[in-house]
């Protein structure tokens, strides 16, 4: 079967996913977009001979001649997609965040739950990314003990003047809270938020930040965030167990020697970095809706917990406190068996409940 695809936003991330849908994911062929923007979406499929321009975005997800559905517009826009994306039957792969805030990955949850099938992806495309992946057999496989720390960098050379500081959280840590959760294989407690000195480039953003996140099961994870580093992309990460360590740095390629020193490149910003991760995981996704299946992509759970951990951050940043990482009450609620029964119990003792 070839998946007619469709994606709706077409601004940077969905440009891109339309392109690597189109011309590097096998078994998939874009016959659909839409964006506000008009003009913007005619370029972003300009050459795919398949793809037809829509005029509203719920005649999209409803068009008989598309299979599944990429949400890249604003994050403002992504609930009301995914929602008639469920209504549709249809799966959909989600940019983060699922939703801004917990009331609308609440109210997607509690959709996916009485559609009583997954259909929701989130795009969280470091769990595809070769380097997370060789952390996460490392961990799994007891190469350093068990985790006791988790040390996260996570820098872009420079963003547009005057982002809202939440934004380093909402836009920016959030991967990280996804990475730690599916890392460490557990849910996320507290978040503390320390604001250093801030940079001359970023006024009036206070940038950078370093958020301190507890583990339910104890561990601490530290993320410097910082927009405006000036020198590049990166990410990194280092889990201390307790009988070793497993880094992983901004990869390159090649290493210069030269003029008594060694230099190695890195990413403007995240499309060349990840690239291969955006790819592998649009892939398992059409291959997932290709086969009738449940994808391995972050769920809209794994969704949820993100933004639960976003908003505490928010709390923190203003409160200058640990917050609580609220989840969900009642896992009955939400459909523990869409997600996996052991999401609750041990995982969340730590956890306030909300
Ligand atoms: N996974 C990642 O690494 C990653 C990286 C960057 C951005 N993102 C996420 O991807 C999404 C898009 O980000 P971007 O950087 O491409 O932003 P962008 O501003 O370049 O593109 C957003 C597009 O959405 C369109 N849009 C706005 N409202 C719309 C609506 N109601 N219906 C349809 N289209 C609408 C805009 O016209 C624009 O073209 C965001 O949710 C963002 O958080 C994810």
């Amino acid at each position: 079967m070839t998946v007619r695809a469709a994606v709706i936003g077409t601004g940077i991330m969905g440009a891109e996913h339309a392109r690597l849908l189109e011309r590097q994911v096998s078994g998939v062929v874009v016959t659909g977009a839409f964006d506000v923007d008009t003009e913007r979406c005619r370029q972003a499929v300009a050459g795919m001979p398949s793809a037809r321009v829509f005029s509203d975005p719920i005649e999209l997800i409803f068009d008989p001649g598309i299979d599944a559905v990429v949400i890249a517009s604003a994050d403002l826009t992504h609930e009301r997609f995914a929602l008639a994306a469920i209504a549709a039957g249809k799966p959909v792969l989600c940019e983060k965040p699922l939703a801004p805030d917990i009331a609308g990955c609440e109210r997607i949850l509690a959709a996916e739950v009485a559609a009583g099938r997954r259909l929701v992806s989130v795009g969280f495309m470091r769990r595809f990314d070769p380097g997370h992946r060789q952390l996460k057999q490392a961990l799994a496989g007891g190469d350093i003990g068990t985790a006791l720390l988790m040390h996260c960098v996570h820098r872009n050379r420079s963003a547009p003047a005057g982002q809202p500081t939440a934004s380093l959280i909402t836009g920016s840590a959030v991967h990280e809270f996804d990475a730690a959760r599916w890392l460490l294989d557990d849910e996320l407690a507290t978040v503390t938020v320390h604001r250093p000195r801030s940079s001359r480039r970023s006024s009036p953003t206070a940038d950078p930040l370093f958020l301190v996140v507890e583990s339910s099961a104890g561990v601490l994870v530290d993320i410097e965030v910082f927009l405006n580093c000036g020198y590049g992309y990166e990410v990194r990460c280092e889990v201390v167990g307790e009988d070793g360590t497993v880094f992983l740095d901004a990869p390159a390629a090649t290493a210069v020697r030269g003029a008594a020193g060694i230099s190695r490149s890195l990413a403007e910003d995240w499309r060349p970095r990840f690239a291969e991760a955006y790819r592998c995981e649009l892939q398992e996704w059409i291959d997932s809706v290709a086969a009738g299946a449940v994808s391995c992509l972050a769920s809209t759970w794994d969704g949820y917990a993100a933004t639960a951990a976003a908003q505490a951050g928010v709390a923190a940043l203003d409160s200058g406190r640990a917050e609580p990482v609220r989840l969900p009450p009642r896992p009955e609620l939400y459909g523990a068996e869409l997600y996996g029964a052991e999401l609750y119990g041990a995982k969340v003792h730590g956890a306030v409940q909300a």
